[in-house]
């Protein structure tokens, strides 16, 4: 029987066991080392403390998600087929791992924020579009 997501420990196992197949990853690796240039020391555990306080309620991540990634997508398109990866290896990475409710809200709301941050990067550079369209008037 697999573990349930109870502790930190589950967490950075999994935050830990995902980044290294997003490492590995032939699209997802390059964008991460090459394009953002990640420093894994600081952004491991700004993930930690990220999937803590999404999923067992613990506070200490300040930040805005978002951001990061439309700043990203500055740099290098992020594709819907990105986020296809992206969603498959954390589904891969929770189910090789874990099993529970808690399992089962991970994946629920890795993907509902997966959609929403393309939904909405895809929205900004069309309101970007717009806004710059205001400006040349
Ligand atoms: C193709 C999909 C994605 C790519 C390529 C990507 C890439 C990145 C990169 C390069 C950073 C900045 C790391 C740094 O400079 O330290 C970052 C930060 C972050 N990502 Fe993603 N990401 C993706 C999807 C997601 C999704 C779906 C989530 C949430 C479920 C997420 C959550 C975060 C969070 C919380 C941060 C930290 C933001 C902060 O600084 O507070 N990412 N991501």
């Amino acid at each position: 029987m697999k573990n349930k997501i109870e502790t930190m420990d589950d967490i950075k196992l999994l935050v830990d066991t995902f980044y290294e197949k997003v490492g590995a990853d032939k699209i997802l690796g390059p964008i991460f080392n090459d394009i953002a240039h990640v420093n894994w020391d600081n952004h491991l555990p700004v993930m930690y403390k990220f999937w803590a306080s999404t999923l067992l309620g613990e506070m200490g991540y300040k930040g805005n998600p978002m951001d990061a990634h439309f700043k990203l997508n500055e740099k290098q398109k992020l594709l819907d087929t990105d986020f296809n990866i992206w969603k498959q290896l954390f589904i891969e990475t929770v189910d090789e791992l874990f099993e529970g409710e808690i399992a089962d809200t991970a994946k629920r709301r890795a993907v509902s924020i997966a959609d929403l941050m393309f939904f909405k990067i895809q929205n900004y550079e069309q309101s970007a579009g717009i806004n710059i369209g205001k400006i040349r008037k």
